[in-house]
């Protein structure tokens, strides 16, 4: 038996629906919101999985069970498990609650009295973080995980390449911050919840409020195929510009097409090869009067509820939809789009995911992301 840890990144909640959506959720057991364990037969392809998905910071693999956690207990384990000659190391340690830090010269010491050369490299005390891991070829990270069972004693086999999510999120020739972007990371996390309600043999993915983009690029990424539509010509234009870069940059096709449309009559030409919809739509001004609040969220209920009901005659039964929906409290009274959800479900939308809660920090709207499942 293998098992490993996975480091959340700090939309917990988000970043677990997504881990359940790619690994099989059964030997999945939460250890705290960020550290999630897994237990299993086989070794995994850790990068790939790294890679995959848009809400893991770091994998850890367990190296063996801690009799004690003490200094000594632990440069004997590294000392099992490092290769031959220096040993390099970070360390950290995960939900040791109340406990003294352990002291990592201490361990140092060890290693020494064991007849180890080591050197250690300082970071808090979770380790050092994935941007400086990551650049760090010659460092071996050690890290203590305590479960309610037992200690572990792992090893980082995978962090989370800060600099790849970077490039997307900023170098992308064409970006419209007035209207509000989706990270990368959480257009990932969206399209793998999406993509594992989606039995097609033939994904095809539709963004009926495509704004600059960003979902189809994860989607490119991701290598499924994928529809833009954008009712402003800029966006269409920027979206195409930026799946240009995407080839260039990263030597791939993007097999995404765009189109000029209103997300509430989706063009015949595109509508018939739909297979799912994964969405950020218009959310209304990022920082509205409160005075004007409920005429927003009047407005966008009328806009979601036509486009549902727009989606309903082209989806096949059991496509997924994936959608981000505002939320906002004004004066201790709550906007959110629960009365619009109450009007999916006769429409043939059941809620199969959310409500998962995504608010950037100084943010006046938050984010609320369900997934529905059409039957017809
Ligand atoms: C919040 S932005 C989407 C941002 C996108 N998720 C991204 O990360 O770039 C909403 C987009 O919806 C577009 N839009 C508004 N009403 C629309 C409609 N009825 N049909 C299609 N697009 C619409 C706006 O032009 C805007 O680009």
């Amino acid at each position: 038996m293998h098992t490993y840890f996975f480091q959340l990144g700090t939309t917990s909640k988000l970043s677990f629906a997504e881990l359940v959506s790619v690994v099989d959720e059964q030997s999945l057991e939460k250890i705290t919101d960020q550290i999630i364990s897994l237990e299993t037969k086989d070794d995994l392809d850790v990068q790939e999985l790294q890679n995959r998905l848009g809400g893991c910071v770091k994998i850890l693999q367990s190296l063996t069970v801690l009799l004690a956690v003490t200094p000594r207990d632990i440069a004997e384990a590294i000392a099992v498990h490092a290769a031959e000659g220096r040993i390099n190391f970070a360390f950290g340690e995960f939900n040791r609650g109340e406990e003294d830090k352990i002291d990592a010269g201490e361990i140092k010491k060890e290693l020494v009295l064991l007849g180890r050369s080591a050197r250690f490299v300082d970071g808090n005390r979770s380790g050092i973080s994935a941007a400086v891991l990551l650049h760090q070829h010659k460092v071996q990270e050690f890290i203590v995980v305590t479960t309610p069972s037992s200690s572990y004693l792992t090893r980082t086999v995978a962090v989370q390449n800060i600099d790849d999510w970077t490039v997307r999120d900023r170098k992308k020739p064409y970006a419209d911050r007035k209207k509000g972007m989706l990270p990368p990371k959480v257009a990932r996390m969206l399209l793998n919840i999406n993509r594992s309600f989606d039995e097609s043999e033939k994904r095809v993915v539709l963004d009926p409020f495509c704004g600059s983009g960003n979902i189809l690029l994860e989607n490119a990424v991701l290598d499924d195929a994928g529809v833009g539509i954008d009712l402003d010509k800029n966006s269409v234009t920027g979206t195409i510009d930026n799946l240009r870069w995407f080839s260039e940059t990263y030597q791939k096709p993007h097999n995404q097409q765009v189109h000029l449309g209103d997300a509430t009559h989706v063009p015949e030409q595109v509508s018939h090869i739909i297979t799912a919809i994964v969405t950020e739509p218009f959310l209304g001004r990022p920082k509205p009067k409160p005075e004007q609040v409920p005429d927003i969220f009047r407005g966008l209920e009328k806009l979601y509820l036509g486009a549902f009901k727009n989606w309903k005659t082209f989806l096949p039964n059991g496509a997924p939809v994936t959608i981000v929906f505002p939320h906002t409290t004004v004066k201790d009274v709550e906007f959110n789009m629960d009365h619009l959800i109450d009007k999916l479900l006769p429409l043939g939308y059941t809620t199969v995911s959310g409500p998962l809660k995504y608010s950037r920090p100084d943010a006046i709207v938050s984010r609320s992301i369900y997934t529905f499942i059409l039957k017809k």
